[in-house]
């Protein structure tokens, strides 16, 4: 069995344990990582991770008092605010109470939704969640964030509430198709170009095959996890240093809104995004020309800059300017002085963006 990493997050408002590694939600020790004297045991699970991983789940499951299983559909579209009024009435139906524990089980969508209803119901539960992507994995689960959507924009209604624990089981990634691989690849490579070291030598040195190794993803998981907790752990509620998590961020929510959150994964959008913007980078002096092509040379590795962007780069702009992170009508980005050192909050001029957003779609169409 592939080594087994435990971590602890410390914020200002809680501290909580992280479990990493292959087969362990077999463990004993797992069980322990997760109360088991609540009165309820409320498991909101994937119902394609359910589909999938039924056996393994029941027997984790069966270790709990008072079990509810609400299944949950799968899809963006179901992480809304509607749907968070019934799920809250069906935890009063099903007697949950202040005594009771709600944990999370499913990529980004299933947790964001569960630490949602767990941060509102009776005015806060606990929640301890079950990643099964590796985005969940090393970035949603971690950081206490969780959100629904609005009708008028994405992760519009939300709260802080920091997990009780993380159990990081890289056994279901095993099921995890490569293009939902790809979405978490690209946001540890994010943690590697603002500044954890370990990570980008972790994805410079393999490949989308040989990063599926249980050795490998394990210590590829820990390192970026751990970044995110530094981060974190400095800015729990993103008055200022968590922004630098923005990086490549501004430019892709810009893709993905113009492209009707349909043309373009998430992943491949934010690894466009941190090349337009470590390009801005470059045009304000602050990175080289070898480190602009040491990024395109390992997200090309892993099949990250493929998508097809016929765009005029004016739309891409405007989109942007929509984007919640920017305030006074400028746009604030995060840069990149220097590999692994980012600013954040950089005004950028919108000349240098549509000059930048240019020089990558030119290159994308070969010319
Ligand atoms: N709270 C935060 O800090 C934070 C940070 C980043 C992203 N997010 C949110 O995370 C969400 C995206 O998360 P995601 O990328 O995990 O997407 P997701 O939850 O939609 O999962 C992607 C797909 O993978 C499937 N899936 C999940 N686990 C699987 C497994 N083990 N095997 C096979 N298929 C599996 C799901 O059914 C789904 O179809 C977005 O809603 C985003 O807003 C939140």
């Amino acid at each position: 069995m592939a080594e087994l990493k435990k971590l602890m997050a410390g914020t200002g408002s809680s501290s909580y344990g992280i479990l990493i590694g292959k087969d362990i939600i077999d463990l004993d020790e797992t069980g322990n990582f997760i109360p088991r004297n609540a009165d309820k045991t409320a498991i909101v699970v994937s119902k394609r991770v359910y589909g999938l991983h039924g056996e393994t789940l029941d027997r984790f499951f069966a270790r709990f008092p008072g079990l509810e299983i609400f299944m949950m559909d799968d899809g963006e579209e179901n992480k809304n605010y509607a749907l968070a009024g019934m799920y809250l009435d069906k935890f009063i139906q099903a007697g949950l109470s202040r005594k009771s524990v709600v944990i999370g089980v499913g990529g980004g969508v299933v947790g964001d939704f569960a630490g949602f209803l767990s941060s509102i119901y009776m005015r806060g539960i606990p929640v301890y969640h079950l990643p099964t992507t590796l985005l969940s994995m090393v970035d949603s689960s971690i950081g206490g964030k969780t959100a629904v959507n609005l009708s008028k924009g994405k992760n519009m209604a939300g709260a802080f509430h920091q997990p009780g624990s993380v159990l990081m089981d890289i056994r279901f990634l095993d099921t995890l198709p490569d293009d939902e691989l790809k979405n978490g690849l690209v946001e540890s490579l994010k943690h590697g170009l603002i500044g954890d070291g370990k990570s980008l030598e972790i994805l410079e040195s393999n490949d989308l095959v040989s990063i599926r190794n249980s050795d490998v993803m394990t210590e590829l998981i820990s390192a970026s996890v751990e970044f995110k907790l530094s981060v974190v752990e400095r800015d729990e509620r993103e008055v200022g240093l968590r922004a630098i998590l923005n990086f490549g961020h501004t430019v892709g929510h810009a893709l993905e809104s113009l492209m009707d959150y349909t043309g373009i994964p998430h992943g491949k959008a934010v690894a466009v995004g941190m090349i337009v913007e470590a390009g801005i980078s470059r045009r304000n002096g602050w990175l080289g020309d070898a480190d602009l092509s040491r990024i395109g040379s390992v997200m090309r590795s892993y099949g990250l800059l493929d998508a097809d962007l016929n765009l005029d780069p004016r739309d891409v702009l405007s989109h942007m300017r929509f984007d919640k992170k920017n305030s006074g009508g400028g746009i604030n980005l995060v840069l990149l002085r220097s590999l692994g050192s980012p600013e954040f909050n950089v005004r950028v001029d919108e000349k240098t963006i549509i000059e930048s957003l240019s020089d990558y779609l030119a290159v994308r169409r070969g010319v």
